[in-house]
């Protein structure tokens, strides 16, 4: 079996939060990397949404075209997912030629079999600006609560969902014309309703799906799907290839998901693998391919990507899992980007090391609910379980280094004690690989914290400090299991934290095939001998205190 795995597309405007990550991009990373290290062979792609009124509105604001723009945030998202540990295979844009070609070819073929219609809709038309305009782009005063710059297609004050031609004094966003009229206009509809039957039974076969997801899908299949609007006039995007379309582009949602397509390209390409990219996507049957994003994009990716797919009548790769997330919420609402609530990337990782967010994230993950972020939480985490629980354990290694020299000491016999601490690792250690594999991460993330939890327990019953007095055999033999559970635990955190795992392989002086071990092979209490030699690291976490709390709930607007 190979795993395709992808994360939703971020989008291009802005830098995304905490949200985002943990809804999507973190867990699927876990998983990728849960899995590289059984020996699955792994492909795990993204790449930033660039095209639609967003982006265009952002560049506008601030003050770059948008190709420039583009270019700047997708270095900027970048850059930020790789200090936080992501480790995509590739990461893509949609605005890239690969896209542009495959977005036009899913084009084609969806006319070619009929599920394209040409139809007049009537549009905002700035006369100064000499353009159509979007919803967005078209501000006025909110006619329910007179906020002065409400959106043509939504109210931020007052969240009214609004029709731009209700607006007051209805204005062009671009040059604040409001030299406006309403003009007919060409666009191309995807008959979505005429393939909701393939996509119904498509949906039956995948019975397997997490209830979210699941039950989102039917939702929508429910309720009927309509025809939908794939082009926009705009000059940001993918050319509509059609005669009397000259000047407009796909709709961002139609080439998003193509995206992930586009990227697996772009890997391949760039590798000098050529055609391996079909591999992944045209030859379906050895490929296990797995999606996960917050709710928000369960729709999309349940009906209408596997419409446009089923559409073309081509063999491309279909999800066999959508692993969904819920929301994680900040103080009683939600993240947003556009309000510039919560916690962003960029502030976050200047405020701690990846892998105290990566840890905290993953144990607050919105699965069967929505779920908090709290400063306070994330202070427990880290202070509790990443400081006390493994960082205190790791520090043991001070006390071995001290009594015994920096090697693994010899003595003593394993007895009943660490035959039982054996057995209850494995069954952790098996909970765990079991839980990732079904992708219950919260639940993977508590049993993680469970087995640091177990050294320490065998630590203060056996008690090597006292027990060194009357029987130093004894106390190398509980120092010698120690030093071995670290190493199962640098094994098997390696997919949540990394860059601790990393420090912890250096400390051990772990061999390249220890460091890659599976995670389920890794119990061995045994495995580093008596003269195997170890250094002692520096505290791995710090505590965080309850100023610096304080200080950033303050400062974030938290509680
Ligand atoms: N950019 C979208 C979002 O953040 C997700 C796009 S996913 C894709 O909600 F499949 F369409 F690419
Ligand atoms: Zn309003």
């Amino acid at each position: 079996m190979r795993y395709l795995i992808t994360s939703a597309l971020p989008y291009i405007n802005g830098i995304k939060h905490l949200g985002n990550l943990v809804g999507s991009m973190l867990p699927a990373d876990v998983y990728a990397r849960f899995l590289r290290q059984e020996g699955e062979t792994v492909l795990f792609v993204c790449a930033t949404d660039e095209h639609g009124t967003p982006a265009e509105l952002a560049a506008l604001e601030a003050g770059l075209n948008v190709e420039s723009y583009c270019l700047r945030q997708h270095k900027r998202q970048a850059d930020i997912y790789q200090k936080l540990g992501l480790s995509f295979d590739y990461f893509g844009r949609t605005s890239s030629t690969h896209n542009h070609e495959l977005t036009q070819h899913f084009y084609q073929s969806l006319d070619k079999n009929g599920f394209m219609e040409e139809r007049e809709i009537s549009l905002m038309y700035s006369l100064d600006d000499d353009r159509f305009l979007p919803d967005r782009y078209i501000v006025g005063t909110c006619p329910r609560c007179g906020y002065h710059s409400a959106r043509g297609d939504q109210c931020e004050n007052c969240t009214s969902v609004l029709d731009p031609t209700e607006l007051i004094e209805a204005r062009s966003a671009v040059s604040g014309s409001t030299n406006l009229e309403v003009r007919k206009t060409k666009h191309l509809f995807l008959k979505l309703a005429a393939l909701s039957d393939e996509v119904r039974a498509w949906v039956y076969e995948n019975r397997d799906w997490p209830n979210l997801t699941k039950s989102i899908a039917m939702k929508w299949l429910n309720e009927g799907l309509q025809d939908r609007c794939i082009t926009r006039d705009l000059s940001w995007g993918v050319p509509v290839p059609r005669p009397g379309f000259e000047g407009k582009v796909f709709y961002v949602w139609f080439d998003a998901p193509i995206g992930y397509i586009a990227a697996t390209k772009g890997w391949a390409v760039e590798n000098s693998k050529e055609d391996d990219w079909k591999t992944w996507w045209c030859s379906p049957e050895d490929t296990k391919y797995v999606q996960f994003m917050a709710k928000d994009n369960l729709p999309f990716h349940t009906i209408m990507w596997p419409a446009m797919i089923l559409g073309t009548r081509e063999q491309w790769k279909m999800a066999d899992q959508i692993k969904g997330f819920n929301w994680l919420n900040y103080y009683g609402g939600k993240f947003s980007t556009s309000a510039k609530r919560g916690v962003f990337l960029d502030q976050a990782i200047e405020i701690l090391p990846p892998d105290y967010w990566r840890y905290s994230l993953m144990s607050m993950a919105p699965e069967s609910s929505d779920s908090a972020f709290t400063w306070e939480l994330l202070q427990i985490k880290v202070n509790k379980e990443l400081a006390d629980t493994l960082g205190n354990f790791v520090n043991r290694l001070k006390f071995a280094a001290k009594h015994f020299g920096s090697t693994v000491p010899e003595g003593g016999h394993p007895g009943e004690r660490e035959q039982q601490l054996q057995v209850t690792c494995e069954k952790l250690v098996g909970t765990l690989c079991e839980l990732i594999r079904n992708m219950e991460f919260r639940k993977a993330t508590e049993t993680l914290y469970s087995l640091w939890s177990v050294g320490n327990q065998y630590i203060d019953e056996r008690a090597p400090w006292s027990l060194i007095k009357e029987n130093r055999e004894e106390a190398a033999l509980v120092i010698r299991t120690c030093i071995n559970l670290i190493r199962l635990y640098a094994i098997a955190s390696a997919p949540f934290i990394p860059f601790t795992s990393q420090k912890l392989f250096e400390a051990l002086h772990l061999s390249e095939a220890d460091r890659m071990r599976k995670i389920s092979d890794a119990v061995n209490l045994d495995a580093l001998v008596p003269g195997h030699p170890f250094d002692v690291p520096p505290p791995l976490f710090r505590k965080l205190e309850d100023k610096e709390i304080e200080e950033l709930c303050r400062q974030f607007g938290g509680g």
